[in-house]
Parts: C-alpha cells; sequence; structure tokens
C-alpha cells in the first residue's frame, strides 16, 4: 500500500529499511529511499509504521514546512 503519495513509498519499503537503526524518523525514511517529504501528509503514518515494527514511541516529525 502506498503511505506516501508524493514518493511513491508503499508500506514495504518501510519495512524494509525500519531495522536500520540509523532510520529513525520519516525524514529518515524518505532520504533512504532518495526522496525528501513535499506535503508532508505521510509523515505521522510512517512514524506509525515505525513504531509498530519496533514496538517503541514514534519518533517526533519534524514540521513539513522545513522542507
Ligand atoms: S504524501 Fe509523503 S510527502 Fe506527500
Amino acid at each position: 500500500m502506498y503511505v506516501c503519495l508524493c514518493n511513491g513509498i508503499t508500506d514495504r519499503d518501510v519495512e524494509r529499511i525500519a531495522d536500520d537503526p540509523a532510520v529513525r524518523t520519516p525524514q529518515c525514511v524518505h532520504a533512504a529511499l532518495n526522496a525528501a517529504p513535499q506535503c508532508g501528509q505521510c509523515l505521522d503514518y510512517i512514524a506509525g509504521i515505525l513504531e509498530e515494527i519496533r514496538g517503541d514511541s514514534p519518533p517526533q516529525a519534524e514540521a513539513a514546512s522545513t522542507f
């Protein structure tokens, strides 16, 4: 399922890289996939996926306006 329509990132893309300790935030997910947040609508959702996979508290999404 697409989780980021702006960049065509899927939940499987996120799951594939979630074990990488360098991938701590939704912004890191984008960077690891050679993308950058655009509208920012996906950031909280991606944070939730990371939380679910890792079983820890969600990383804070930085404001989309910083991009
Ligand atoms: S949906 Fe991910 S940046 Fe727009």
